[in-house]
């Protein structure tokens, strides 16, 4: 099944309640990137935020947390209303147990993959993941030109949770739109990150709306089958 998760990053964060109101509709998922100022360049939200938004929808929030030490840090976006942690595995000593610990709590997990790390590193944890994310950026800001280059890690990636009978979204984030959606969706890519080219367009709702039709029409496993 397609997801198209909007990221906030791309929004007005002075009018975040109305931002979100837009593309209500056209989602069923919410993208929100958590920076550390550490792990990336650059500072974003903190579970205070998470939790005020929280109260303002019931889409499924994707918390992406771009930190350091994501240990210390994933109860609290657990507490602030996250469904799914997505946390990148080049931050963690003990990403097993991470993810064992986020299942306890009853969320869906994550592991992130940033353009320089190679997919098999998240190859000894698909037994235990919902998602992987692929970044199809570096990450640390919004509005990046996507690169190409990320599609045949996606179908690696495909292939194997194909080979191993699993079942594991694979999610893309960094610079998604139009013009990218179908290549992710045929390289085996089924939840799309979309900042920029959905809060930035004059009808989010549209976009979105645009990007998922694409998206299905195009999606398949690594054997080239349209899975239901
Ligand atoms: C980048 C973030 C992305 C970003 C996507 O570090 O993880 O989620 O906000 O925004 P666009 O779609 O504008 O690249
Ligand atoms: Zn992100």
């Amino acid at each position: 099944m397609i997801h198209i998760s909007p990221s906030v990053l791309a929004a007005d964060f002075s009018d975040l309640k109305s931002e979100i109101s837009n593309v209500e509709n056209a989602v069923d998922w919410l993208h929100l990137d958590v920076m550390d100022g550490v792990f990336v360049p650059n500072i974003s939200i903190g579970p205070a935020v998470v939790s005020c938004i929280r109260k303002r929808t019931s889409l499924f929030f994707d918390v992406h947390l771009m930190i350091v030490h994501p240990e210390k840090y994933a109860d609290a976006f657990i507490d602030a209303g996250a469904d799914l942690i997505d946390f990148h595995v080049e931050a963690s000593d003990d990403p097993r147990g991470l993810l064992a610990h986020i299942r306890e709590r009853g969320r869906k997990c994550a592991l992130a993959v940033s353009p320089d790390t190679p997919v098999e590193c998240v190859f000894p944890y698909l037994d235990v993941l919902d998602m992987v994310l692929v970044m199809t950026v570096y990450p640390g800001f919004g509005g990046q030109k996507f690169m190409p280059r990320m599609l045949p890690k996606i179908a690696c990636l495909r292939r194997e949770i194909v080979r191993r009978g699993l079942s594991v979204d694979i999610e893309v984030d960094g610079g998604i739109s139009k013009s990218n959606a179908s290549d992710v969706a045929q390289y085996g890519a089924n939840v799309l990150v979309a900042g920029s080219s959905v809060f930035r367009a004059a009808s989010p709702a549209l976009s979105a709306g645009e990007i998922r039709i694409l998206a299905e029409s195009s999606y398949t496993n690594a054997e080239g089958i349209q899975p239901s």
